[in-house]
C-alpha cells in the first residue's frame, strides 16, 4: 500500500483549524482512501465552544457531490479539452476558442478539476498534470474514451434510473431501452465506437497486471470470447509468438480488426448465444460473465464447454468480490453491471457454483497485482 499526505486543508468556517488528510492508495483494489485528522491545536482563533466538523459528515458530503466533478470530467473528455491543451501553457480564452466553449464556464469547470489534481492553473495559464494527460487521445494509456463512454447520455441517464433497479431488480438501462445495452449499441454506431474504444481504454492498466499472473504461453491456441477489439489477446500474442489467437466478438465490433505485423490472429464475427464456439486450448472471457445474469452466463459457458477439447482451460478474468467489507473495484463495477447490462460481479463461491452448472470445475483462482483475478476452469 502506498500512502501520501495532502497539504493541510483550512476550513474557513472554523478559523485556522487544520484538517490533515492522509491519502492511501491500494493497487490491489484500485481504491483511494482518506484518513482525516483534525488538529484542534492548529487554531489560536478558534472559539472554545466551536464544534469541529465531523469527518463522517465531510465524507458523506464529498461522496454526495462527487458526481459533479465526475460530470465535469465527462464533458471535458467529450469536448477534447485535454487534446486542445499542448505542452505549452494556454490562456483560458484560447482553450475555450479551440473547444467551442464559453471561457468563464470552462474556467470554472477546470478550476474544480484542478482542485482535484486534473489540470493546473499557473500564473493565469492552464497546464497539464499527470492525471489530465490521461484524458488526451494520444496518451499510450489514454482513458479518454472510457470517461466519454460513462458520460454518454444513454449510460448516464441509466444511473438516474437506479431506483428502478432497486425496486424491481431489473437493469435500469432497460427502463428506457428495453432491448438492452448490447442490442442498443448494435443500432447506434457512434456510441458503439466509443464503447469499443472504451473497452481498450479501461484495459491498459489491468492487462499489465494480468499478463505476469498466468502462463498464457503454454497454449497453442487461445480464443478470446467477446474480446472487443482484441486488446488482451494481442498483448498475450506479443509475449507468446508461437500462440495462435482467435478473436471472437460481434461482427460490427471486429469489422475493422485485422492482424498486424505478422500477428497470428484470426478474427471471427459471431454471436455467443447462437453461433458455435471455436476450438481452442484456452478460452479467455474478460469482463464478459459479469455482463450477464446467471441464466445467460450459463448459456455462454455451456456453449464453450460443448466446443472445448477435454484438456482445454476456460479463463474467466474478472474482479472477484472479496469477503472483506472494504472498498474494492468489484463493488463499484457490480452497481454498473446492475444498472447497465443487468449483470453482476460475483464471489469465488458464486463462480464455483456457476461453473458446476456448466459441467466445469473451478480449478484455481489466481490473484493479480490489480483487483482482477484469473479463474481457471476445467471440464468435469
Ligand atoms: C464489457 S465488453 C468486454 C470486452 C473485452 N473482453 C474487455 O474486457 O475489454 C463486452 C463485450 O461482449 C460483446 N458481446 C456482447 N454480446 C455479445 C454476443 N451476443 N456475442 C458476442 N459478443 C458479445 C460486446 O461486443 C463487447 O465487446
Amino acid at each position: 500500500m502506498l500512502s501520501g499526505r495532502l497539504p493541510p486543508l483550512r476550513n474557513p468556517s472554523h478559523g485556522d483549524q487544520a484538517l490533515d488528510l492522509s491519502l492511501r492508495y491500494n493497487p490491489s483494489t484500485y481504491s483511494l482512501t482518506f484518513r482525516k485528522t483534525i488538529d484542534m491545536n492548529a487554531s489560536t482563533a478558534l472559539p472554545r465552544a466551536a464544534t469541529p466538523p465531523s469527518p463522517a459528515n465531510i465524507q458523506l458530503m464529498q461522496l454526495t457531490t462527487a458526481c459533479w466533478a465526475s460530470r465535469c470530467l465527462h464533458v471535458v473528455a467529450e469536448l477534447g479539452v485535454a487534446d486542445a491543451l499542448s505542452d505549452e501553457p494556454q490562456a483560458i480564452d484560447a482553450l475555450a476558442k479551440v473547444t467551442g466553449t464559453h471561457p468563464q464556464a470552462l474556467y470554472r469547470v477546470l478550476r474544480l478539476l484542478a482542485s482535484l489534481g486534473i489540470f493546473e492553473c499557473r500564473n493565469g495559464t492552464w497546464n497539464h498534470t499527470e492525471a489530465s494527460r490521461f484524458l488526451r487521445s494520444d496518451h499510450p494509456q489514454s482513458l479518454r474514451d472510457y470517461v466519454r463512454m460513462l458520460g454518454l447520455p444513454v449510460f448516464w441517464s441509466a444511473f438516474e434510473d437506479l431506483e428502478h433497479s432497486l425496486r424491481t431488480g431489473d437493469c435500469a438501462f432497460a427502463k428506457r431501452h428495453p432491448e438492452g445495452v448490447f442490442k442498443y449499441l448494435t443500432k447506434h454506431p457512434k456510441e458503439s465506437g466509443i464503447f469499443d474504444s472504451a473497452m481498450t481504454s479501461k484495459s491498459h492498466r489491468d492487462i499489465a497486471a494480468i499478463l505476469p499472473a498466468y502462463d498464457f504461453s503454454q497454449f497453442v491456441t487461445i480464443a478470446d470470447i467477446a474480446g472487443g477489439r482484441g486488446h488482451l489477446l494481442r498483448a498475450i500474442l506479443k509475449n507468446s509468438p508461437r500462440t495462435q489467437g482467435i478473436l471472437f466478438d460481434q461482427p460490427h465490433v471486429v469489422a475493422q480488426v485485422a492482424p498486424e505485423n505478422g500477428e497470428k490472429l484470426v478474427v471471427v464475427g459471431g454471436n455467443f448465444f447462437t453461433d458455435s464456439m471455436p476450438k481452442a486450448d484456452a478460452y479467455l472471457l474478460m469482463n464478459i460473465i459479469h455482463d450477464w445474469p446467471d441464466a445467460e452466463s450459463i448459456k455462454i459457458l455451456s456453449a464453450i464447454r460443448q466446443a472445448m477439447p477435454a484438456h482445454a482451460r476456460v479463463l474467466i478474468i474478472e474482479p472477484v468480490v472479496p469477503d472483506a467489507p472494504g472498498p474494492h473495484l468489484s463493488k463499484e463495477l457490480d452497481i454498473a453491471m446492475m444498472v447497465l447490462p443487468g449483470g453482476m460481479e460475483r464471489t469465488r463461491e458464486e463462480y464455483t457454483s456457476l461453473a458446476a452448472k456448466c459441467a466445469l470445475r473451478l480449478e484455481r483462482m489466481l490473484e493479480t497485482l490489480s483487483p482482477y483475478s484469473v479463474l481457471e476452469m476445467v471440464a468435469t
